[in-house]
This record gives C-alpha cells, sequence and structure tokens, in this order.
C-alpha cells in the first residue's frame, strides 16, 4: 500500500510538470498495468488553463479555468463591470465558456453572471441552492461541476453568508475560497445571516481540513497578495488560529462600516445580475 501512494503521489506531480514520455516510460517500469491505465487517463486531466483576473475597484479576484483539450471553461466570482474584459479573453483563447458561477451572493459588487450571459450566449449561471438566489443551476454540498474531463468539488462553507460554497479542485490542489477564507482573514460576519461561529466551523471543516499544500484563491485581497495555501492560514491566519471563542469575540468587534455597496448589490446577485440593475448598468444588457 505504502508502494501505491507513493507511485500515484510521484506520478501526479510529474503529471503536472509534464504530461510526456518520460512518465510513461517510468510507469512501464513500474509494471503495474492497471496502475499505469489509471495513470494515463489522469493525465489528460492535468490540461488546464488557469487565469486569476482582479479588479480593482473592490479588489475581486475573478478565476478562468478552462480544459485545453475541450476547451470547456468556467469563471468564478466575475464583476460586472468587467464582464466584457472576461468575455473577450474567453473569445481570445478560444475557449467555451460553460459556467459562470458565483460563490456567494455578493455585497460590495454587482456579479458580472448576468451580462456574460449576453456577451458570451450558451454559458449557465451558477450559485448555490441554499443562497436563496435565482440561477440556472443550483447547487448542492458534496455535487461536482464539470467543465471538460476537470471538475469542481462543490463545498459548503456558510457563516460569511448562509449560502457561501467553497469549489475545491484537487487536479489543480487548489481551492477557491469565496470569502469564508482569505489571506490571513476571513469574510465579516456582521451581515447577509452572517455568523462567526458558523463560519469558524465551516472553515475548520471543510477548508483547513484539506492537505496543507492546497493553494488556497480567495474571493478578495486587499494587501496586494494572490494566493495562499492551507498550510500557510492554519499556521499565521491571525483569526482562524485562535479558538472558536476568541475567534467569535474578535468578529463580533471587528466595527466594520456598513459596506458601501450593498444596496445597490443584493438585490441584482439574487438574480446573478439579470434584472434589478442600476440605470447605466441596466443598459448594458440592453443594448
Ligand atoms: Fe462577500
Amino acid at each position: 500500500m505504502a508502494m501505491l501512494g507513493f507511485l500515484k503521489s510521484a506520478g501526479r506531480v510529474a503529471l503536472a510538470r509534464n504530461p510526456s514520455p518520460f512518465l510513461c516510460s517510468s510507469l512501464k517500469q513500474a509494471a503495474v498495468p492497471s496502475l499505469f491505465r489509471m495513470m494515463s487517463a489522469l493525465a489528460s486531466q492535468n490540461d488546464v488553463l488557469f487565469r486569476q483576473l482582479f479588479d480593482r475597484e473592490t479588489c475581486t479576484y475573478t478565476y478562468l479555468l478552462a480544459d485545453t483539450q475541450t476547451k470547456e471553461a468556467v469563471l468564478i466570482d466575475p464583476v460586472i463591470d468587467l464582464a466584457e474584459r472576461d468575455a473577450k479573453l474567453v473569445g481570445e483563447l478560444g475557449l467555451e465558456l460553460k459556467y459562470v458561477m458565483n460563490t456567494h451572493v455578493h455585497a460590495d459588487h454587482i456579479t458580472g453572471t448576468g451580462l456574460l450571459k449576453k456577451l458570451v450566449p450558451g454559458c449557465q449561471s451558477v450559485i448555490a441552492e441554499v443562497s436563496g438566489a435565482v440561477a440556472d443551476v443550483l447547487i448542492k454540498h458534496g455535487e461536482t461541476v464539470k467543465f471538460g474531463e476537470h471538475e469542481l468539488e462543490v463545498r459548503s462553507t456558510p457563516g460569511h453568508t448562509n449560502g457561501c460554497v467553497t469549489y475545491v479542485s484537487h487536479n489543480l490542489k487548489s481551492v477557491f475560497t469565496g470569502d469564508a477564507l482569505l489571506i490571513r482573514g476571513c469574510g465579516r460576519t456582521d451581515f447577509q445571516e452572517g455568523s462567526a461561529e458558523t463560519l469558524y466551523e465551516s472553515v475548520h471543516s471543510q477548508i483547513l481540513s484539506l492537505p496543507e499544500d492546497y493553494v488556497v484563491y480567495p474571493a478578495h485581497d486587499y494587501k496586494g497578495n494572490t494566493s495562499s495555501s492551507v498550510g500557510e492560514e492554519k499556521q499565521f491566519n491571525p483569526r482562524l488560529t485562535k479558538p472558536k471563542d476568541e475567534f467569535i469575540e474578535i468578529m463580533n468587534n471587528l466595527g466594520l462600516p456598513y459596506p458601501k455597496k450593498i444596496d445597490i448589490s443584493l438585490p441584482p446577485n439574487k438574480v446573478c445580475g439579470l434584472y434589478n440593475l442600476p440605470d447605466e448598468l441596466a443598459a448594458k444588457l440592453e443594448d
């Protein structure tokens, strides 16, 4: 069993860096035909395009993931002001945008989902069923979102909002945490049915329980960081390394101002940015 574990591990690293004849020959030497078939299947699963995109106004990250063989792609957490940028990139790269996904109903910006559905006909909106929002696809904990040969596991991570989900790519060893876990921080819990206790339990049970080398990609960063890792956050996150009661005390005393864009963001975000937009943005959908 230990040998099998080693081979699996070694194969994944080699595949990620170089899906090449070297891998095939090393596996042939292993003389384990079934393992070879399994590893060959995994080889195609490492053909992933990954882009981290940024909105300077709200410090929001949008993620583009695509299968470079089938060209199927997904966007996570697009911003309406930059939907045209995202659609242009998808077109330039020759991708077929399958899903536009949100980690939650955002309060700080209007999602780009509705405008992207117009700019890239055929793509579908995705959000958690628990969020209460309207979308083409309503997902639940434990389900997977597939694009080409790849998939994202859906993990329910409430606490910042009831409907927050985290998307996990085991293939890429990456986790898209939305506002549940930020780099050295976490989303606030003082509005949108937020609960510090629930957030603490979500992050520890669903995110920090992942292998320590999984890369953490949050929905925002306000200090110039781009990514972290599960191991780093377990060691250095100033809030989530605390015992639960201390965490709750911290979160209940942040004294944060009322979010600037919450009143214009929530109504359209509850319908994935299709309706209830401010006039100047509604015009974009009607053009
Ligand atoms: Fe949020």
